[in-house]
C-alpha cells in the first residue's frame, strides 16, 4: 500500500488537507493447522499475514460517521444517537459492531471519517473480516484515547462479528490479527486463551496460499450447523464425564466415542476435533525441531480428517489439495479457515514453488474449470498503528 497514495485518497474524499488521520492496519490470518477446534475449546496455530486492512481515520465536529473504502464504490455515512443496528446486508457493520462495544463500555464516540483499503481477499478464508474488525478496534480504542489492552480489543471483535454482524465465529481469527508477531504461529489454546509464540523458519521451504476462488455459498449456515453438531457431541459425551468442551477430550479416549455417540455423524464430527487438536500439539513439538516434514504430514492428516469426519471441504478445496500433493516439493497441503471454498494453505519446496503453482493451476482449471490465484505470504505482526 502506496500511504502517499491513500492519504490522496483521502484528502479528496473527504478534504481538509490541513487535518493529517492517522494510519492503521490489521492483518488477516492463515490458519497452519487446527480447524474447527477453537469454539470447541482447542488449540489453533495460526499466523497473522502481511495482507490485510488499512484503515486511514480522522475525528470530525459533526455528530456523524462518514466511512469509505477504497475496495468498492459504496461510501456510506450514520449519524451517532446511542447504540448502532445492524444495517442489513452492507460492510460497515464489520465497523459498526466494532464501535458498538465502545459505546456499550461507555466510550464517547464523536464524529469521525474512515476511510478502508483491504488487500487480502474478500471472502477467502483468509479474515478478511477479522481485519476490518480489529483494524477499527485498534484505531478507535487509540484515537480516543480508551485505554483497553489487546485482548479486549480481540473479544469486542469477535462479539461485533458474533451479534452484530451475526456470525458465530470462534476467537482465532480476531486472535491472531491482533496478537500476530513477524515470522512467528501463535499456538492459542482457545479455552483459557494462553498462547506462545512460535518460530516458524522452513529453510528452505516456504508457504503457498492458494485460492480458490469459488464463491461462498452456504458457509455460514454450514458452520453453526458443525457447531450444533460439537454442542450435541458434547451433551452425550456427559454420560461419560463432565465435559464442558470437546477439546477436554484426548485422542487415546477417541475409542469411547462410540459407546457414548451413537449417531455416525456427530461421532465423526467430535473425532474430528479430537484427532485435529492432538494434531495442533504435535505439529508444534515437531515444527520446534525442525521436523518439516513430520509438519507437512500432520497438515495432510488434518486435510484428510475435514474432509471425510468434518466435512466441510467440497470438490474445488480438495482439488486443489490432492493435485497438489502429486507435484514435487510438496511437504504438506491442507484447506485453511472454515472451509466449503476460500483456501488452502501449502508448504513447497522454494526450487519447486514455480512448478508448483504453473501445475497446479493448470490441473485445478482442467478439473473445475475455475483460474485460482497464488499468494507467497510473509508472516507479519498484528494489529496496531503505523
Ligand atoms: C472461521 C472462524 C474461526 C474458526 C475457523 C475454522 O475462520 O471465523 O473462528 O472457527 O473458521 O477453524
Amino acid at each position: 500500500m502506496n500511504t502517499e497514495n491513500f492519504l490522496n485518497k483521502f484528502y479528496e474524499k473527504f478534504g481538509n488537507r490541513n487535518d493529517k488521520p492517522v494510519l492503521f492496519f490489521a492483518p488477516g490470518r492463515v490458519n497452519l493447522i487446527g480447524e474447527h477446534t477453537d469454539y470447541n475449546g482447542g488449540y489453533v496455530f495460526p499466523c497473522a499475514l502481511n495482507y490485510g486492512t488499512y484503515l486511514l481515520i480522522r475525528k470530525i465536529k459533526n455528530n456523524v460517521l462518514r466511512f469509505s473504502t477504497l475496495n468498492f464504490n459504496a461510501d456510506e455515512e450514520t449519524e451517532i444517537s446511542g447504540l448502532f443496528v445492524n444495517t442489513g446486508k452492507k460492510w460497515i457493520n464489520y465497523p459498526l459492531g466494532v464501535i458498538n462495544e465502545f459505546i456499550k463500555k461507555g466510550v464517547q464516540i464523536t464524529g469521525l471519517e474512515l476511510m478502508f483499503y483491504g488487500d487480502v481477499p474478500n471472502g477467502a478464508g483468509l479474515s478478511s473480516s477479522a481485519s476490518i474488525e480489529m483494524v477499527t478496534a485498534v484505531a478507535v480504542n487509540d484515537i480516543f484515547r480508551s485505554g483497553l489492552d489487546m485482548l479486549e480489543l480481540v473479544k469486542m471483535s469477535q462479539r461485533a462479528e458474533n451479534e452484530f454482524v451475526g456470525m458465530n465465529c470462534g476467537i482465532m481469527d480476531q486472535f491472531a490479527s491482533g496478537f500476530g508477531k513477524k515470522d512467528h504461529a501463535i499456538f492459542l489454546n482457545c479455552d483459557t486463551l494462553f498462547y506462545e509464540n512460535v518460530p516458524v523458519f522452513l529453510h528452505g521451504y516456504s508457504l503457498i496460499i492458494t485460492n480458490t476462488n469459488k464463491r461462498r455459498g452456504l458457509t455460514d449456515s454450514k458452520y453453526n450447523e458443525r457447531r450444533a453438531e460439537c454442542e450435541q457431541a458434547v451433551e452425550l459425551l456427559q454420560a461419560y464425564k463432565p465435559v464442558k468442551n470437546l477439546g477436554e477430550i484426548t485422542a487415546g479416549e477417541i475409542p469411547l466415542l462410540d459407546k457414548y455417540i451413537d449417531d455416525p455423524v456427530i461421532r465423526k464430527r467430535a473425532k474430528h476435533v479430537i484427532s485435529e487438536n492432538s494434531r495442533v500439539v504435535e505439529a508444534v513439538a515437531v515444527l520446534k525441531e525442525n521436523n518439516i516434514s513430520r509438519f507437512g504430514e500432520l497438515m495432510n492428516m488434518s486435510h484428510d480428517s475435514l474432509k471425510d469426519d468434518y466435512e466441510v471441504t467440497g470438490t474445488e478445496l480438495d482439488t486443489l489439495v490432492y493435485e497438489g500433493r502429486k507435484l514435487p516439493g510438496v511437504i504438506g497441503t491442507r484447506m485453511t479457515g472454515a472451509g466449503f471454498g476460500g483456501c488452502t494453505v501449502s508448504i513447497v519446496k522454494d526450487s519447486d514453488s514455480a512448478r508448483f503453482m504453473t501445475g497446479l493451476s493448470a490441473a485445478y482449471q482442467k478439473k473445475t474449470g475455475i483460474v485460482p490465484d497464488f499468494y507467497q505470504p510473509e508472516i507479519a505482526n498484528g494489529a496496531g498503528k503505523l
